[in-house]
C-alpha cells in the first residue's frame, strides 16, 4: 500500500476534465500555498466554510485498492480508492468505530474494511455489515487535470 504525499506541483496548462460529463465554463483548479484552492475544481467559489480543495494524488493512482493519502496543510489522512462503476470514493482514513488509522483496510467490493473489526463503509459513508455503527465520513472528491481534487 503506497503512501503518496500531497504536492504543490501547479495542474498542468491544460484545461482538465471532470469526470464524463463537464459541465460549460469549467475553469481550471487555481492554486494557493500549501496546495489549497478558493476554488472547486468545477471553479466554483467555497461558500467561506472552513473547506479548501486540495490537489490529492493522480487519476491513475486510485483504482480497486485502497489508497492511504496524507494532505499535510490541512494536515489529514484519506483513504481513496474507485468503485466498480470507477467513481472514485474518499473517507477519513479514521474508522467511525473506534476512531483506529485503517491505513491497512482492504477493498471488499464496494466497501472498505476495518481491519481492527471488520467494519465495512460503503462509498457513501454507510457501515454495510454492521446496523448500529456509525457513519465513515465520506469527503468531497472531484477529478481535474489528471488528479483527484478532494474537499477537506
Ligand atoms: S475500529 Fe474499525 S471496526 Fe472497530
Amino acid at each position: 500500500m503506497s503512501v503518496p504525499a500531497s504536492g504543490d506541483d501547479p495542474p498542468s496548462a491544460r484545461a482538465g476534465s471532470l469526470g464524463d460529463n463537464p459541465p460549460p465554463g469549467t475553469r481550471r483548479p487555481t492554486m494557493h500555498e500549501g496546495g489549497m484552492s478558493a476554488m472547486s475544481p468545477a471553479g466554483e467559489a467555497n461558500s467561506g466554510g472552513a473547506q479548501v480543495w486540495v490537489r490529492g494524488p493522480r487519476s491513475a493512482d486510485v483504482g480497486r485498492t485502497v489508497l492511504v493519502w496524507r494532505s499535510t496543510t490541512p494536515a489529514r489522512t484519506v483513504l481513496l480508492w474507485r468503485t466498480r462503476s470507477g467513481t472514485p470514493v474518499a473517507t477519513d482514513a479514521h474508522c467511525p468505530h473506534r476512531a483506529y488509522l485503517m491505513v491497512d483496510a482492504r477493498l471488499v467490493r464496494d466497501a472498505v474494511e476495518c481491519p481492527l473489526h471488520g467494519y465495512r463503509f460503503g462509498a457513501d459513508g454507510r457501515c454495510v455489515n454492521f446496523r448500529r455503527s456509525p457513519d465513515a465520513q465520506i469527503i468531497g472528491v472531484r477529478e481535474a487535470d489528471g488528479c483527484l481534487w478532494l474537499a477537506l
